[in-house]
């Protein structure tokens, strides 16, 4: 990771950040993103681009969306990550061909890939047996799309990691040495994003969940973060909430924990 601040584990006043961000082996215009779930198709990509956003990850797509297909090559200055999955619940060999399935479908479409392990609604998490199997298929086809297409896709996985002091799920033991390119962590803990993110050892995070201010990604950033992400902020405060955030990493600000 390259960026133009500190970004050890911070307790105290927090910096103004240097808006760019280099992860993934891609420059990012700033570390703020807009999370899956709002746009699930891509379609509203082009109108989202209006906003700022440093990246937009769309999703889940699953075999079922069945319109990734004709999604197209969006063209924008921002990053785009397509966040992908299984319509179907739990985590079976019928499971793991859809991730597969639908990583083929999308590869050559984006920035970025996520496989979404967290779907409550679907009994899949981050914790379940067949996790191993799930990132090692998708290893072996990420590698043969790589070198059929002579272009590697990053590929991260997506889980929740909320609790402190619980034992890392099982999705976090399997990244490390997987091949995988890191985790996107569902959690507002500043402590369980660092830990995680030393765990990782180099692996990227991206932090999503709870973020509403700059002050809030600034220290998702401070504990190991290298992109942060906004669901609800952008749901509830629109356009002007993005920009008062992106405003904000620009300042420094005094941070009470
Ligand atoms: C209505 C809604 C739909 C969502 N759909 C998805 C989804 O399809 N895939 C996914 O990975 N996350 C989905 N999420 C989770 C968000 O991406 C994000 O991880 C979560 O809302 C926490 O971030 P927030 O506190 O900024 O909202 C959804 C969240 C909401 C509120």
């Amino acid at each position: 990771m390259h960026v133009g601040e500190n970004r050890t584990h911070h307790r105290g006043s927090l910096p103004a950040l240097n808006q760019s961000v280099t992860v993934l082996g891609l420059s990012f215009s700033n570390p703020l993103g807009l999370a899956a779930g709002f746009d699930r198709t891509g379609e509203l990509v082009p109108s989202l681009a209006a906003h700022g956003f440093g990246h937009i990850e769309f999703g889940t797509v699953t075999p079922a969306t069945g319109r990734a297909a004709t999604l197209g090559r969006i063209r924008s200055r921002m990053r785009i990550g397509i966040n992908i999955g299984s319509a179907r619940p739990g985590l079976d060999e019928q499971v793991i061909e859809d991730y597969v399935a639908t990583l083929r479908q999308v590869y050559g479409l984006c920035d970025y890939v996520v496989a979404n392990l967290s779907a409550p609604a679907l009994h899949r998490d981050g914790n379940m047996s067949g996790i191993d199997m799930l990132v090692k298929r998708l290893c072996v086809a990420r590698d043969v799309l790589s070198a059929v297409g002579g272009h590697r896709v990053p590929l991260l996985v997506k889980l929740e990691a909320r609790r402190h002091r619980t034992a890392f799920p099982a999705a976090i033991m399997a990244l490390r040495g997987s091949g995988l390119d890191g985790a996107v962590l569902v959690s507002d803990s500043l402590d369980r994003i660092h830990t995680i993110s030393t765990y990782l050892d180099g692996l990227t995070v991206i932090s999503v969940g709870g973020v509403r201010l700059a002050e809030d990604v600034k220290a998702r950033i401070a504990a190991g973060a290298s992109l942060v992400q906004v669901h609800r902020a952008y749901a509830d405060g629109g356009a002007a909430r993005i920009r008062r955030i992106l405003k904000g990493l620009t300042e420094p600000t005094e941070h009470h924990r």
